[in-house]
C-alpha cells in the first residue's frame, strides 16, 4: 500500500480521483490538501469534505493551503465544472471542520516524519507543493513520488492553445516544481487519449448507485461540452492520474524527458517544453505517461461507481 497524500482543486474530477484513491486498497490517503484552481476556494474544501463523506472516510483530514497562486492571478474553471464545481446543482455544506494548520507546512511535516515514504498526488494547480519546498529546500529527498496532472505534450492546450490549466493557473509554482523534483507527469494529452466513451457512459448512465449518480452530477457541464466540442466521450484528468498511480498495469509507455515550464505571462504562459530529443543538454528528469490502458482505466471507473471497489478490475 502505498501512502499517499491527495493535493486538489475539488471540483469534477477531482472527486473522482479521490474517491478512487480512497477506494483502492492500493494507496493509503492520508491526507487531502486544498489547493486554489478550479473554483471558489471554500467551495473545493467543501467538495473534498462531501467527497470523502461519500466514501466512508470523513476521517481524512482535509488541510486548506494556498488561495491563489504564488504570483500571477488565474480564472476558476467554472465552465468546465458548474458554478461550485460539482455540476451547477450541488452545493454541499457538511458541517466537518478543516484539519488544523497550513496544507504545505503539513505536507512538509509529513515527509519529514516519514521520509521517502509518503507520495503526492497533485491534481491541481502546484502552489501547495511550491510553497512546500520553498520551507524545506530537501523536500525532493524526503518525498518519494510526486505524481502530477499536468502539462500538455504533444498537443493543444485546454485553457489556452498553448497550456493546460494545472501548469497555466500557477506558472509559476509549477516551473518551480518541475525543476526541483523527479516528477511524473499525466498530460491533457494522454487524458484526451484514454478519454471515456459514449459505451462507458452509457454503462454509467444504467447504474442505480450512490456513486454513479455522483459522476454524473459531476460531469454534466463537460458531457455537454464534450457533445457541443466534438469529444466522443469525456476526460477524467484527475482519476486517470490516480488510477496511473495506484494501478502500474496501467501505463504502458513512461519515458523521461528534459521539461521546461514557461512561467512568462503572455500567449505562452503555462507552456511545458519537452525536449524529446535531448537538444538542450537538461536532464531527463521528468517521467511522461506517453500511453495508457484506456480500457483498464475504464473497467476501474465502472467497478468503482458499480461496487465501490476499483480493484476487482484487475482481479
Ligand atoms: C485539470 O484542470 C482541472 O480543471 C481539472 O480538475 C484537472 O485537474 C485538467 O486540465
Ligand atoms: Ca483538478
Amino acid at each position: 500500500m502505498r501512502r499517499v497524500i491527495v493535493d486538489t482543486d475539488t471540483a469534477g474530477d477531482d472527486t473522482q480521483a479521490l474517491a478512487l484513491s480512497v477506494l483502492t486498497d492500493r494507496l493509503s490517503v492520508e491526507a487531502v490538501t486544498v489547493v486554489a484552481g478550479n473554483v471558489a476556494f471554500d467551495r473545493q474544501v467543501e467538495n473534498a469534505k462531501y467527497t470523502l463523506s461519500l466514501v466512508d472516510a470523513s476521517d481524512i483530514p482535509v488541510y486548506e493551503g494556498a488561495r491563489s497562486p504564488l504570483v500571477k492571478s488565474h480564472e476558476h474553471a467554472t465552465e468546465i465544472h458548474g458554478e461550485g464545481g460539482l455540476g451547477g446543482d450541488l452545493f454541499p455544506e457538511t458541517g466537518i471542520d478543516s484539519a488544523e494548520g497550513f496544507a504545505p507546512d503539513e505536507i512538509v511535516a509529513r515527509c519529514r516524519e516519514s521520509p521517502g515514504e509518503v507520495t503526492l498526488l497533485c491534481i491541481g494547480p502546484l502552489t501547495n507543493l511550491a510553497l512546500a519546498h520553498a520551507r524545506e529546500e530537501s523536500l525532493p529527498e524526503l518525498i518519494d513520488e510526486v505524481w502530477v496532472m499536468g502539462g500538455a505534450v504533444e498537443c493543444r492546450g485546454n485553457v489556452t492553445p498553448a497550456a493546460e490549466f494545472n501548469v497555466w493557473a500557477d506558472p509559476d509554482a509549477a516551473k518551480r516544481v518541475v525543476d526541483a523534483f523527479d516528477v511524473t507527469l499525466v498530460d491533457w494529452g494522454l487524458c484526451l487519449r484514454t478519454a471515456l466513451g459514449p459505451d462507458i457512459l452509457d454503462e454509467i448512465d444504467a447504474m442505480d448507485t450512490d456513486l454513479a449518480d455522483f459522476f454524473r452530477e459531476v460531469t454534466t457541464v463537460v458531457r455537454e461540452r464534450g457533445e457541443a466540442g466534438g469529444l466522443d466521450g469525456i476526460t477524467q484528468p484527475d482519476g486517470l492520474t490516480a488510477a496511473l498511480l495506484a494501478y502500474p498495469e496501467l501505463r504502458e509507455r513512461v519515458e523521461s524527458y528534459p521539461v521546461a515550464v514557461d512561467d512568462r505571462e503572455g500567449l505562452t504562459r503555462g507552456y511545458t517544453s519537452v525536449d524529446f530529443e535531448g537538444v538542450t543538454g537538461e536532464p531527463a528528469d521528468t517521467r511522461v505517461v506517453e500511453a495508457a490502458d484506456s480500457e483498464g482505466f475504464a473497467d476501474a471507473v465502472l467497478a468503482m461507481l458499480r461496487d465501490r471497489d476499483p480493484d476487482a478490475a484487475f482481479e
